[in-house]
């Protein structure tokens, strides 16, 4: 098999606050291959978009990587300096994030902003990056892309809008897109366009994307495989019909459990009694213990390291066959 386009090794994110050191990821490992869609899914606070934003080097303050090591297509990115961060998430890595105006200034026609982005990242004459653009806005289904290119950002529907983000983050063929959610504010049926676009582009251009969401009807139907967040962990992670056909760990169970699908406006809520814990209050032992059926007395004292289970990896103690200290617990 090839190099991963991304590799997270044992990442550790940390915010540091007057209550003390937080940690909101505390020991991920995943790769992402080219042309893959590997789905990010979890509760809210579950650390998927500070993981995204530690991908991309832009971790809100007071955080820091405090721990482990992110490669993209074989460059360690976890240590560079902001500028050269700045280049790489310009040019090698694409964003795409829930409210398409974070990626899209107001005050300039959308072909502008398509237009500049090319041009920086290639020596296309003005002319030449035009026709680009319009090709990229064909490419994302703009009708009258060559009218609609002169057109502000809120002349566009939120559909739409996005669509050009999508675009934009195309302008420079990068090797991976981090969309953090990039369905949520839209009308549902709107949604499955974009998802099923941006798979068809991930496959098209062989870029690799982080799909970011809390909705594992998405998941379902666009990702390869699937990684389970549960309180800045990775409870689990693997091909994405495995995970929803057969979840190992009793938190992915819960989730599997509550699928909507895309064509409904379910309550996208997971029934799973009982919340997340607050980064500040997260239990000894397995994060998920609170909450778990299956709990027993090593859940409450040791953290679950990831096991391999055929195509799955999975944190849980209820696949672990080392037998348990007891003696630990006294
Ligand atoms: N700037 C910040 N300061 C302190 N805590 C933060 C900050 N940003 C995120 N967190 C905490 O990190 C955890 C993970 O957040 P996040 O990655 O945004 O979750 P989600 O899975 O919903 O995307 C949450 O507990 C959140 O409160
Ligand atoms: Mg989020």
């Amino acid at each position: 098999m090839s190099e991963p386009v991304l590799s997270v090794r044992d990442l550790r994110v940390e915010f540091v606050t007057r209550r003390g050191i937080l940690k909101a990821i505390d020991g991920i490992s995943f790769d992402i291959a080219k042309g893959e869609v590997l789905g990010v899914v979890g509760e809210s606070g579950a650390g998927k978009s500070v993981t995204g934003s530690a991908v991309i080097g832009l971790i809100d303050l007071p955080g820091r990587i405090a721990g482990g090591e992110i490669w993209l297509s074989g460059t360690r990115i976890d240590n560079l300096r902001p500028e050269e961060m700045r280049r790489i998430r310009g040019k090698r890595i694409g964003m795409i994030f829930q409210d398409p105006l974070t990626s899209l200034n107001p005050l300039y026609r959308v072909g502008e902003q398509l237009i500049e982005t090319i041009q920086t990242h290639t020596n296309l004459s003005a002319a030449a990056a035009r026709k680009r653009a319009i090709e990229l806005l064909t490419e994302v289904g703009i009708p009258a892309p060559e009218k609609r290119i002169d057109g502000y950002p809120h002349e566009f529907s939120g559909g739409m809008r996005q669509r050009v983000v999508i675009a934009l983050a195309l302008c420079v063929e990068p090797e991976l897109i981090i969309a953090d959610e990039p369905t949520t504010a839209l009308d549902v049926s709107v949604q499955a366009q974009i998802i099923s676009l941006l798979k068809r582009l991930g496959r098209d251009h062989g870029t690799a994307i982080m799909l970011v969401t809390h909705d594992m009807g998405v998941i379902a139907e666009t990702a390869d495989r699937v990684a389970v967040m549960y309180a800045g962990i990775i409870a689990e992670i693997g091909p994405v019909r495995d995970v929803v056909r057969n979840p190992l760990h009793p938190y992915s169970r819960g989730l599997m459990g509550a699928i909507p699908t895309l064509a409904t406006d379910a309550d996208r809520l997971v029934q799973i009694p009982g919340a997340m814990p607050r980064l500040s209050a997260i239990p000894p032992g397995c994060p998920f213990n609170p909450r778990c059926p299956n709990v027993f007395a090593r859940c409450h004292v040791e953290r679950p390291a990831a096991i391999q289970r055929d195509t799955h990896r999975v944190a849980c103690h209820l696949y672990d066959e080392e037998p348990f200290n007891t003696e630990a617990v006294a």
